[in-house]
């Protein structure tokens, strides 16, 4: 426990990358395999995960990120994008899933999967966006997590026009939407801000303890 907090005192925001420094195929693979481990709401990962490293398509993200560097100067940009809206034919794939995965009867599943439909397909549209928004935090912070016990920097990212990005990304006929990012890859020597204190609420001032 000590080096994992260790690690995440070693994380910080990177502002600056060393664009010269990409991180390895194996790396690369254990962050998309944490992202791919997330907890999720019912299990169902209500979102895609595009990994960009592409430099014309970082080009294009970074002048609909107020320009931001890190988009360009970073190894890769992780963009999550959530369902825009939740539909009957995403819980029935998942069932499916669960179904061959556990080697369980589909029908044993019902009531499960009505669960399931009776929370998410009721709400409004706009509500289906703020959930299935709302799980792709929680990939970001096992991401976050995964890049500092690797010693790869990272920087989450929400200063950005989501509409240009799922336009640039094609992912409105996907179904689509950029809800959050990450940049990663490793600090450039040149980035001051690793170098400031951390600044967090002290532990009674952020805990209730009852
Ligand atoms: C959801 C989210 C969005 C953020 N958006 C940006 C951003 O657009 N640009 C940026 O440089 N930092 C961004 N940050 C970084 C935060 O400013 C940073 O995490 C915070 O100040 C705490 O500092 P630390 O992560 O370096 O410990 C974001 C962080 C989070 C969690």
């Amino acid at each position: 426990m000590k080096t994992h907090l260790e690690n995440l005192n070693w994380r910080y925001a990177t502002k600056r990358f060393d664009e010269n420094k990409k991180i390895s195929a194996e790396d690369l693979s254990a962050l998309k395999e944490a992202v791919r481990l997330s907890a999720s709401s019912y299990g169902l990962q209500p979102y895609q995960v595009l990994v960009i490293e592409d430099e014309e398509t970082k080009e294009k993200l970074r002048a609909a990120a107020n320009n931001q560097p890190q988009l360009t100067e970073a190894s890769q940009v992780f963009v999550f994008a959530s369902y825009a809206e939740v539909k009957e034919e995403y819980i029935e794939t998942y069932m499916k899933n669960v179904a061959e995965t556990r080697g369980i009867e589909l029908s044993d599943l019902q009531q499960y999967s009505e669960a399931i439909k009776g929370a998410s397909l009721t709400l409004p549209k706009e509500k289906q966006a703020v959930w299935t928004a709302k799980q792709t935090y929680i990939a970001l912070g096992f991401l976050l997590n995964a890049a500092a016990t690797l010693k790869i920097d990272a920087c989450p990212m929400e200063g950005f026009n989501a509409a240009e990005f799922d336009k640039i990304l094609g992912l409105e006929e996907k179904g689509l939407a950029t809800s959050v990012i990450a940049t990663v890859g490793y600090r450039s020597e040149e980035d001051v801000t690793q170098n400031f204190k951390k600044v967090r609420k002290s532990s009674d001032n952020l805990f209730i303890n009852i």
